[in-house]
């Protein structure tokens, strides 16, 4: 009996130096608002792939797509309070925030393309944009891309008189509020869980999003018509709470910043794909006609759009608006 008290007692010491905490992996709360099958949820699947790949299993992601645990706001205050560890909101997010910076991207055709984009998010600018965040509690560790927006609604939207008075779902940015009253419409600030019912339901008239985003919402069911005015861009900054993040061991830290990497060039090689995939299936549907505008007519979408500058100069920095322009006028030239 004395034998086999002393033989437990030193199974329990060596276990206790092995750590009970070596067992227990670290978790990995990755929450999102939109479809597994988009660009945003395929990149988070990668990373978690690779995450756990790269670590041994010391750490587990879970990722929780499509509004399941938090939506738009609560997802912000979810993370600054460390409830959920990693989320990838759209830029226009940060605003309300207090970092309105982000809303630059808001501008409507500030960026021409994914070009000029790649230029700000993975230079000096990019890393500078992100460092913000840090007054926050939060970390910034990747730009994603989705895609360029559209208008849809269900009447037909072709010149800027044809906005006056429709009612537009839009994200909480100030900018998106400026540009609709731009055109003469009602913007009404709504999470996008909601989007589809407010379609469905007549509370809001019509939405601006990507082609993946549109498809994947079934927004194509409930919207007569989408105009193809690739308008503006919705592109994602994964963050992280920064303490959670401070405190990880530096070679855990390491192993997941490499798969933040891999991730991220996985996620923006496939993002313009997901987008023309996604534009393919609504044609396919038959549920909504497509309006291409002539060049006229997209010259008078951008006219009427021109005063947002004006109104976005006093939020976000007329000096950032013009290193915006500059990357663009210097990538396309
Ligand atoms: C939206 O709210 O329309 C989008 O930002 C959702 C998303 O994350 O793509």
């Amino acid at each position: 009996m004395r034998t086999f008290a002393i033989a437990a007692s030193v199974v329990a010491l060596a276990l206790s130096l092995i750590g009970p905490a070596s067992a227990d992996p670290i978790i990995i709360k990755f929450s999102h608002v939109v479809a597994t099958d988009t660009p945003k949820g395929k990149g988070a699947e990668k990373f978690k792939e690779l995450a756990e790949k790269y670590t041994g299993g010391k750490v587990k992601v879970e990722v929780y797509p499509n509004s399941t645990l938090y939506k738009d706001k609560e997802e912000l205050e979810a993370l600054q309070l460390g409830s959920v560890q990693m989320l990838a909101p759209s830029n226009s997010k940060f605003g309300p925030l207090g970092i309105r910076e982000f809303e630059v991207f808001d501008l409507p055709y500030i960026l021409p393309d994914l070009k000029t984009l790649r230029k700000v998010t993975e230079g000096p600018l990019g890393a500078r944009l992100l460092k913000l965040l840090d007054s926050k509690g939060i970390t910034g560790l990747a730009y994603w891309d989705n895609g360029f927006k559209q208008m849809s609604a269900n009447k037909k939207l072709i010149t800027p008189a044809d906005y006056q008075g429709v009612k537009f779902r839009i994200q909480s940015s100030r900018v998106l509020q400026a540009q609709f009253k731009a055109l003469g419409s009602l913007p009404q600030v709504m999470a996008f869980s909601e989007v589809y019912q407010a379609l469905q339901t007549g509370v809001v008239d019509g939405q601006e999003n990507t082609w993946s985003n549109i498809y994947t919402q079934k927004m194509h069911e409930v919207q007569k018509y989408i105009t193809e005015t690739n308008h503006g861009y919705i592109g994602y900054v994964v963050i992280v709470n920064k303490k959670f993040w401070d405190d990880l061991p530096a070679d855990i830290r390491d192993q997941l910043s490499k798969a933040m990497k891999e991730a991220t060039e996985f996620s923006n090689a496939q993002s313009q794909k997901e987008n023309d995939d996604a534009l393919a299936e609504i044609k396919k549907s038959g549920k909504s006609e497509i309006i291409k505008l002539t060049a006229e007519q997209d010259e008078a979408m951008r006219k009427a759009m021109e005063p947002v500058y004006k109104d976005a100069a006093g939020r976000v920095g007329q000096a950032l608006i013009d290193e915006f322009l500059k990357e663009a006028k210097s990538t396309t030239n």
